[in-house]
């Protein structure tokens, strides 16, 4: 019997839907003009009419909000203005936008300052990064994208958003839609993972989950998709490095995530902090303008990151902050970040012509209609009332909704002999490692900046809840995450003896991912991997409890440990999400989301990396002058969408409803699903691409669609998907989409390596 088959039975959002999606930006009809396709609604013109040139660089100024800061000391080097000189400015009408901020009680002061206290009353834009949630806490992005599942992303975001949106705020910038190829990188975290379609589907969902139907309701927040572009693309790895890349790669890989944003409806982006090419992407006008506008259609608002557009001096792209502020803006950019540099310069940039004022009017004119889209003319003080703020914050819904979330992001990696579940009585289970007894490292890159750190609940709270005796669980540290801890291995060893199974939670710290944590070794802390040593060492059997914010290298005994869990970041409720896998109250069904190397000196390592001349040879241990590492095997350890869960499932019956596609046509892909195990369960079918030739060489694989069904032990579904031309389409010679004639491998598989593989011809139009 299904129970449920879901998500996005159609393979992907068409090239053509998204290149399309320009004419998607349902939420700015609100401000669609009745005349001239360049000018704002009534209101923004005549306000437009009455702003001296100081007020449109305000409008077109955010910075950190020091009248409500979330942490006293927040970027003590740049933010050079304190609560009264940002109250004084907006006296002045010289911001339009303050960001970081929280509280209602501050929101209320601030607002109040610029609707009754400024001269032409123009209220102000509350942004932050509400990136995986608020007081509460959901899973790291990336982990939450193994869940494979869109509804998912919508519902945290929009949780995220109601509670955020509560405390005074009105735009958040999330999502984070880099697709991140290199393990090295510290963002990876923030983003979707590796793949392209899985990108788009997220961010799609993750717009609409923050936004959500309407942008006048008092719970939506506006969406930012970031950071524009190929920032996941840094050299080596290396946050903030620069972007060495194809027309064709940023096209195909690193663009599409922004278009399926834009096509649900995100009304602005945030400029990136690297160069492409050699262009900074914040003065980068082919990108910002030519792109985004001229092609995309793009009607919404360009933020700058953080300093970015100050920045381009130390690029050694612009002379001085003058000349930078004079780049950001003729490229693009409407509103500056926190460098302070339009309110400077832009007036006088504009008076003495070197900026013309009709570019600063149409910034002034986008963030006017930014703020006229969500409302805030008609109503400034909304999500500003104490009563909602407590009402929604830190509600047992969200609380249960971070511990469903984080169980649904949870990959079960490894489970010989199927030790897992455990049962919750009459085994002694020693918990052991750094992260055993944590509350600060559950949640993850943006996690310590908002939230309830009161919420977090630890693996030992989580996993001694779940026990018949909580008095059968020892709990033992070990070592700390980087260092070793005094008698730590000693006592550890002896909880071990002491036990029959043993849980290590090892991996990285919080503070090892995420932003400016770029690491050139993707293992296991050494102390760690030797504590691992140490324990095996006893016989005991080990479940690893692996804690991180990427793809992590696994070696010697915790790669070949009883169990793995790849168990991320999960937010709040992690402990709790945690025990419900380990117990079984959860059947885990989340796949990964990046590829498991088998060394760290892979990265970047990706599955859809394109065919060489060279393949790797079948046996691992050929002398041929091959594409091959000399020690160790190609294949990822744990491959893209490979997951196992406590039941089995079995692929059959792939059929393909012709053996040609017409130009205009739609080909029918089914196969049969079975599950073989004795419990109900979840899988993720997935169904991949190969052009055979094509004028510009191929992936070996491109994920085009996936289906989560949920089936009852024995009962079989067919899972069908569909390809279009649409579907088939890469960037050709002219840096254009095309689709060519010819043959393709089409497989409906469990992961990015294995499937039922057919063939189908794509026929000329
Ligand atoms: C990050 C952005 C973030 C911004 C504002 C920057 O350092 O790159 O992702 O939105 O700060 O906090």
């Amino acid at each position: 019997m299904v129970s449920k088959a879901s998500e996005d039975g159609r393979s992907g959002p068409s090239r053509r839907s998204v290149l399309a999606g320009a004419s998607a930006f349902a939420g700015f009809a609100v401000v669609a003009p009745k005349r001239a396709a360049a000018s704002g609604s009534d209101r923004v013109e005549a306000l437009l009419a009455q702003m001296t040139l100081e007020e449109k660089a305000g409008q077109l100024s955010c910075f950190a909000d020091m009248i409500r800061p979330p942490i006293a000391d927040m970027n003590p080097l740049v933010n050079l203005r304190n609560a009264q000189t940002l109250l004084a400015e907006i006296h002045a009408g010289r911001i339009g936008v303050l960001m970081n901020g929280v509280g209602t009680a501050g929101a209320l002061e601030a607002q109040k300052a610029a609707v009754e206290g400024s001269r032409l009353k123009i209220p102000l834009l509350f942004a932050a990064d509400i990136v995986h949630g608020f007081r509460t806490v959901f899973p790291i992005p990336l982990a939450e994208s193994g869940s494979f599942d869109p509804r998912l992303a919508e519902r945290t975001a929009h949780g995220a958003a109601s509670e955020a949106s509560a405390s005074g705020l009105h735009w958040t910038f999330a999502p984070m839609v880099d697709v991140a190829r290199d393990q090295r990188w510290g963002r990876v975290a923030e983003g979707a993972g590796e793949d392209v379609y899985l990108g788009e589907v997220m961010a799609a969902a993750r717009v609409r989950g923050f936004q959500g139907k309407d942008l006048k309701a008092e719970d939506s927040m506006l969406a930012t998709p970031k950071h524009f572009a190929a920032y996941g693309a840094v050299t080596a790895g290396l946050d903030y490095n620069s972007v060495e890349i194809s027309e064709a790669t940023l096209r195909e890989v690193h663009l599409p995530p922004f278009q399926a944003a834009f096509a649900a409806g995100a009304l602005t982006t945030m400029s990136a902090f690297n160069d492409i090419n050699g262009v900074p992407a914040t003065a980068n006008k082919r990108l910002l303008t030519d792109i985004l506008r001229g092609e995309w259609g793009f009607k919404g608002v360009v933020i700058s990151d953080y300093t970015a557009d100050q920045e381009l001096v130390a690029h050694g792209y612009a002379h001085d902050d003058r000349d930078a502020a004079r780049l950001a803006i003729l490229a693009g950019v409407d509103i500056s970040m926190q460098s302070g540099l339009y309110l400077r310069y832009l007036p006088e940039l504009t008076a003495a012509g070197a900026v013309p004022m009709a570019v600063v009017d149409a910034s002034v004119r986008r963030v006017l209609a930014l703020k006229e889209a969500i409302g805030l003319f008609d109503n400034p003080y909304r999500s500003i009332n104490a009563k909602v703020e407590a009402m929604r914050t830190a509600t047992p819904t969200l609380r249960q909704l971070s511990r469903e979330a984080g169980g649904r992001s949870i990959v079960l990696l490894r489970n010989e002999g199927a030790i897992l579940p455990l049962p919750t009585a009459g085994k002694r289970l020693a918990l052991i490692g750094p992260f055993a007894e944590d509350r600060d490292n559950v949640l993850g890159a943006w996690g310590g900046f908002f939230a309830d750190r009161s919420l977090n609940v630890d693996l030992a709270s989580g996993v001694r809840s779940a026990l018949a005796d909580p008095g059968a669980l020892i709990v033992e540290r070990g070592c700390e995450v980087e260092t070793t801890l005094a008698g730590g291995f000693e006592r550890a060893v002896a909880a071990a003896q002491a036990a029959d199974i043993v849980l290590l939670a090892i991996g990285e710290s919080q503070d090892m991912t995420g932003e400016a944590k770029s690491r050139t070794d993707i293992r296991i802390p050494a102390v760690q991997q030797r504590l691992a040593e140490a324990i095996a060492a006893t016989g005991k059997p080990v479940v690893v409890l692996l804690r991180h914010g990427r793809a992590i290298a696994l070696e010697g005994v915790v790669r070949d440990a009883r169990a793995i869990l790849a168990t991320w970041f999960l937010g709040s409720e992690m402990g709790n999400a945690v025990a419900d896998v380990l117990f079984g109250t959860v059947n885990p069904s989340a796949r990964l989301p990046v590829s498991f190397p088998q060394e760290s000196g892979q990265e970047p390592f990706f599955y859809n990396g394109r065919t060489t001349g060279r393949p790797a040879p079948l046996d691992p241990n050929s002398q041929e002058y091959k594409s091959r590492w000399r020690s160790i095997r190609n294949e990822a350890l744990y491959p893209f969408g490979f997951g196992l869960g406590y039941a089995s499932f079995a692929l059959s019956d792939l059929k393909l409803s012709d053996a040609r596609l017409g130009w205009n046509d739609t080909l029918r892909i089914t196969a049969k699903l079975t599950n073989t195990g004795q419990t109900h369960g979840e899988h993720v079918v997935q169904l991949y691409i190969h052009d055979r030739v094509a004028s510009r060489t191929r992936p070996v694989r491109e994920l085009k669609g996936f289906q989560r069904v949920s089936l009852a032990p024995g009962a079989s579904h067919d899972v069908r998907f569909e390809l279009r031309r649409e579907n088939l389409m890469f960037i050709g010679g002219d840096d254009r989409w095309l689709a060519e004639p010819g043959m393709f491998d089409v497989w409906v598989a469990n992961s990015s390596i294995d499937g039922l593989v057919g063939q189908f011809e794509l026929l000329a139009g």
